[in-house]
């Protein structure tokens, strides 16, 4: 067993216990992966800026995000099938998640009925939509809002799969029989006009994920988005995409503090996260770390590598001369 020290250590765990086809699906990217490796090269290539002698005895990591008062400020990502990391799948997932105080987004894929995850009790649960013909996704939207979900995230990035090389090669599809799963993604494309439908028809406020340029944020504002996630998927859907934290800032400006902004995409690190705030994001959700997580230890697994990184951020946090997340901005990166 490799030593789990790192969120490094827990992929290097998890590929010796996934089965090749699933790990084909969850670690590949599209295409050649230039956008994947992107993601984190870009992280890398972030220098920080430390101030001294201020007093870090103790730090605070705790930020306020659509109305909710979170300990730190990693989320759960919308991860489609963690049935294929555990058997307990999404439910062992949102006991890790409360456990690590960690705010959780269900995607439209999940193995298990949201009933079974909301009873466990992660805050923020949310809901990660894919707009499929519009009777299905009005029952859906009622159906996870009474179930407690406190906001819906609308993926707008896929409006066809991406070119899943390694995933068609593994001969991977998608299980028949999952909860809530009519169409595969993209096959059921959203644009504005649904987004204006979704608004309407939901009692919670609206999360648009998958936005990468500044324009679209602009809209997505104006279109009355509670929030946006920069996002690139993780890189499995248009190869050769910027990496996120390369286009964060230019939608923070665009955003002006008018509505949150999360990102997503290659954060492995207390020091990514510390980036991506000091960028412009109120938070970040990772999405492979924490599958990989629950596939070598369930529940605990899942809070352990959220533990990691907010005890990583709390380091960075320190030895940057930062207490609070507020005092996160551009000061602490080298330029
Ligand atoms: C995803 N992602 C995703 N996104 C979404 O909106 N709905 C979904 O069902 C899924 N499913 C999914 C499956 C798997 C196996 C992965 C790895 C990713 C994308 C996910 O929410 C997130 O954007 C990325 O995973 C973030 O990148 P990292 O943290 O994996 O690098
Ligand atoms: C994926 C889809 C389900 O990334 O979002 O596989």
């Amino acid at each position: 067993m490799h030593p789990l020290i790192n969120l490094d250590d827990y992929e290097a765990a998890a590929r010796e216990l996934i089965a090749p086809g699933a790990w084909a699906y969850i670690h590949s990217g599209a295409a050649d992966e230039i956008t994947v490796r992107w993601n984190r090269e870009a992280f890398n290539a972030i220098a920080l800026s430390p101030r001294v002698l201020n007093d870090v005895s103790n730090v605070d990591t705790r930020v306020h995000l659509l109305g909710h008062d979170l300990a730190h400020p990693v989320l759960l990502a919308p991860v489609a099938m963690h049935g294929l990391a555990s058997s307990e799948g999404e439910i062992a997932t949102a006991r890790g998640a409360h456990a690590a105080r960690a705010g959780m987004v269900l995607s439209s894929y999940t193995s298990k009925r949201i009933e079974e995850v909301t009873a466990v009790g992660p805050s923020p649960l949310w809901f990660q939509l894919y707009m499929q013909e519009r009777e299905f996704t009005r029952d859906l939207i009622a159906r996870v809002c009474d179930a407690g979900c406190s906001a819906l995230c609308v993926t707008v990035d896929t409006p066809v799969g991406g070119a899943r090389d390694r995933q068609a090669r593994a001969n991977f599809d998608y299980p028949a029989d999952l909860p809530y799963r009519t169409v595969r993604p993209g096959d059921n494309p959203c644009t504005w006009k649904d987004i204006e439908w979704i608004r309407e028809i939901s009692s919670v406020p609206v999360l648009l994920k998958g936005i990468m340029h500044p324009d679209d944020a602009e809209r997505a504002v104006a279109a009355g988005a509670a929030g946006i996630i920069v996002s690139n998927h993780g890189g499995r859907n248009l190869d050769t995409l910027p990496a996120t934290i390369a286009v964060l800032p230019r939608i923070a400006a665009r955003v002006a503090g008018r509505i949150p902004v999360l990102l997503d995409g290659g954060v492995r690190r207390g020091t990514d996260v510390l980036k991506a705030l000091a960028l412009g994001a109120q938070a970040v959700m990772i999405g492979r770390p924490y599958i990989y997580g629950l596939a070598v230890n369930g529940a605990e697994g899942v809070a352990s590598v959220i533990g990691i990184l907010r005890a990583e951020l709390e380091l960075a946090m320190k030895l940057t001369g930062r207490t609070s997340v507020a005092a996160l901005d551009a000061s602490v990166i080298w330029s």
